[in-house]
């Protein structure tokens, strides 16, 4: 939205495209925008099945009138992952209430009880155009306008809304505009990430309006290039209870309280903003904002006891060259590459390698009472589930508390009982995945400590759980997920670390991890010179394979689930994880001469088990590929003499291992992606971040 600042149409497009070319990772089934035709009043929109490239010759196809201006504008866009409703034009966002555009709306999240809407709205006499749950919010928008209109009463934007949500279950993201309203857009939340960004040449203060506020409640003024530590906590909700009953706002005026030029750019990811301007505001579920003359107004839908009290104008760290793809051709290989750097970046300023130390900031006046926890429960989904797998040996050893890992959505559908002591740990990149957002506020209604561990900077998970350590590995846009697993990897090794620093007994392994951690970062350099080695790999032994097995025990069974989850959101192969100590219960079945197995075959206490597991698959003439450490006489005659292929990775501390050994897998799924023509960064049918249930 612009105010005062004249652009084109032609700005305005390519600002929402390029906007949705930045969020692609999401969702890319298919994409659409909304924004002011040459009527006044009027709603012109742009839809297209496929990526954003396809809307974009859609529009030039089109042929829109580039240059007429504009001096203040809203426009919407949207990038689609289909939930309800195959893609297909006519399910593309924006969805609209009727053919004159009254209201236009996109949508992140399912509305749970859409038939029922749909039902009620199809009785009024409306009529739909698409199988999608989105198009019912805008009818009701229509409806509810058009009744209230009808009885004398005409509302303002955020009153309709409200009236409108109370209508709505299920989750939302959601933006409205609409030629009733012009110039002016809605941005709303539940279970889905929205934030605005604020862009303005003019310093800007931050006033109340309409809130009630005891006398002595003084307002404060902060300007937009505070810095995010002087922003933090200033801004209250509200003061009492008083004030919470009532609409609550805040506006964005400038400093003397003149007209002020300004533009907002509301996204679902800080990543389409960045460019724009690095100052955002996060906004909570059950907010409204809504967007006129050059202010934001932020209304609460519902009265919610415990909601979050504050809002902070955040300085975003990122830059726009972290979420390009540089010189690689896909996101998710830079990603693999970025791994020295993004794994040294999760430990800087926190491990102290002369004093053997570890201080995590976000966990430090926690640590006692986690310490005393009955139990821990490390809750995740894909990926990130791996990561708390991979390291909940160490967790148990250094922390001597019973560690569970559980899938968010296994964990919530149990019903697993969870108690005040227990600590609750929520492990994700995005920060947003809708199940584990749901096991969160699920153990902190049962009173648990929660703790997360997520990589978005301002992500839900991240301001709702009690405390927590972000990963610092910058921003992941492939959808596989690569240098997030390292970094929480990482991450959950040092918060295991800071849980046992005053045990005497732990002194020389606390050391030992400590050092094994200082080089990792080398070691994954070295593994990443494989790369031609794995391509020829794929180039020969892999190509064409219809199926492959992972094999692993101990720390390396991660390492096997994670290998197999990339190789099937990569490239399509099926594979699968099994654990070595299994093999004799049903997978050996499996093994001939023909079916590719990877086997992790580096050192730790069970090294004579894993070489008994692999002589089993020998025996059956199997032609395994064993990941083991360099030099290691035991591969080295195998080898030699049963025919059987190694690739050799730095042997490091046990527990540590898997950071070296996942990587020769991440570039596998990679090779073997390209060499089927996959588009890596955009695997069929999945989203990097699952934001519905
Ligand atoms: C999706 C992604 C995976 C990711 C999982 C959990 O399925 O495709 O790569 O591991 O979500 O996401 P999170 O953001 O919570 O780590």
């Amino acid at each position: 939205c612009n105010y005062l600042v004249e652009k084109s149409r032609g700005d305005v497009i390519d600002t929402l495209v390029e906007g949705l070319q930045r969020l692609e990772y999401r969702g890319y089934d298919s994409t659409g925008i909304a924004i002011d035709g040459d009527e006044p009043d009027s709603t012109v929109i742009y839809k297209q099945i496929g990526k954003v490239s396809a809307l974009q010759k859609e529009i030039t196809a089109q042929d829109p009138n580039r240059d007429v201006t504009f001096v203040s504008h809203c426009g919407i866009a949207h990038t689609r992952w289909a939930t309800h409703g195959e893609p297909k034009q006519i399910n593309c966002h924006p969805q609209r209430s009727d053919r004159q555009h009254d209201f236009v709306i996109v949508h992140n999240g399912i509305i749970t009880n859409f038939r029922e809407l749909k039902q009620l709205l199809l009785n009024k006499g409306y009529t739909f155009e698409s199988d999608t749950d989105t198009e019912c919010i805008a009818k009701l928008f229509k409806h509810l306008y058009d009744t209230n209109l009808k009885n004398g009463t005409e509302l303002d934007f955020h009153e309709l809304t409200k009236l409108v949500l109370l209508e709505l279950e299920g989750s939302y993201g959601l933006l409205c505009r609409s030629s009733h309203y012009p110039n002016e857009v809605i941005a709303t939340r539940n279970g889905s990430p929205l934030l605005i960004g604020v862009k303005s040449e003019r310093k800007l203060r931050v006033d109340f309006v309409d809130v009630e506020f005891p006398d002595d409640e003084i307002l404060p003024d902060i300007p937009l290039n505070s810095t995010r530590q002087e922003t933090r906590n200033l801004l209250p909700i509200a003061a009492n209870e008083s004030a919470l009953r009532r609409s609550q706002s805040r506006a964005f005026l400038s400093e003397d309280g003149a007209p002020n030029p300004v533009e907002f750019f509301v996204s679902s990811d800080a990543a389409s903003v960045v460019k724009h301007t690095k100052k955002v505001l996060f906004l909570e579920d059950d907010d409204i904002a809504h967007i006129y003359d050059g202010e934001i107004h932020i209304h609460r839908s519902r009265r919610e006891v415990g909601a979050p009290a504050t809002r902070s104008i955040q300085t975003l760290e990122m830059e726009l060259a972290q979420i390009m793809k540089g010189p690689y051709t896909h996101f998710m290989q830079k990603e693999i590459f970025e791994q020295p750097e993004s794994t040294l970046n999760t430990m800087r300023g926190r491990i102290d390698f002369e004093q053997n130390s570890v201080m995590l900031g976000g966990l430090k006046s926690w640590l006692p009472v986690i310490r005393r926890a009955r139990r821990l429960i490390m809750i995740a989904c894909g990926t990130s589930y791996h990561s708390c797998l991979a390291t909940r040996a160490i967790f148990e050893e250094l922390s001597e508390i019973p560690v569970s890992v559980e899938l968010a959505s296994d964990f919530l559908d149990r019903k697993t009982p969870v108690f005040r002591d227990d600590v609750c740990i929520f492990v994700s990149q995005s920060g947003e995945t809708a199940d584990v957002m749901l096991a969160l506020k699920y153990c902190i209604e049962r009173g648990a400590l929660t703790v997360g561990i997520v990589n978005s900077v301002g992500s839900s998970i991240s301001r709702v759980t009690h405390c927590g350590v972000h990963i610092n590995a910058g921003p992941e846009i492939g959808v596989a997920s690569t240098k997030a697993y390292t970094s929480q990897y990482i991450a959950l090794v040092m918060f295991a670390l800071s849980l046992s620093e005053d045990r005497v007994s732990m002194i020389e392994r606390r050391k030992e991890i400590i050092q094994g951690l200082k080089d990792i970062p080398g070691h994954i350099k070295e593994v990443l010179t494989m790369e031609p080695r794995i391509k020829e790999l794929c180039d020969n032994e892999l190509k064409d394979q219809r199926s492959l097995l992972l094999l692993g025990r101990g720390y390396q069974f991660a390492s096997a689930l994670e290998g197999a989850l990339k190789i099937k959101e990569i490239s399509y192969m099926h594979s699968e994880g099994v654990l070595a100590g299994e093999l004799k219960h049903g997978v050996l079945a499996l093994v001939d001469e023909d079916l590719p197995i990877i086997a992790f075959g580096t050192r730790d206490s069970l090294f004579p088990k894993v070489v008994s597991s692999i002589e089993q698959v020998l025996t059956r003439k199997g032609r395994p590929i064993v990941i083991c450490n360099k030099n290691d006489d035991v591969w080295s005659s195998k080898a030699t003499n049963d025919k059987l292929l190694t690739l050799e990775v730095p042997l490091t501390v046990d527990c540590l291992q898997g950071l070296l050994n996942i990587i020769p897998l991440q570039l596998t799924s990679y090779w073997l992606a390209v060499n089927k023509g996959i588009d890596v960064d955009f695997p069929r049918n999945l989203a990097k971040s699952v934001t519905v249930e």
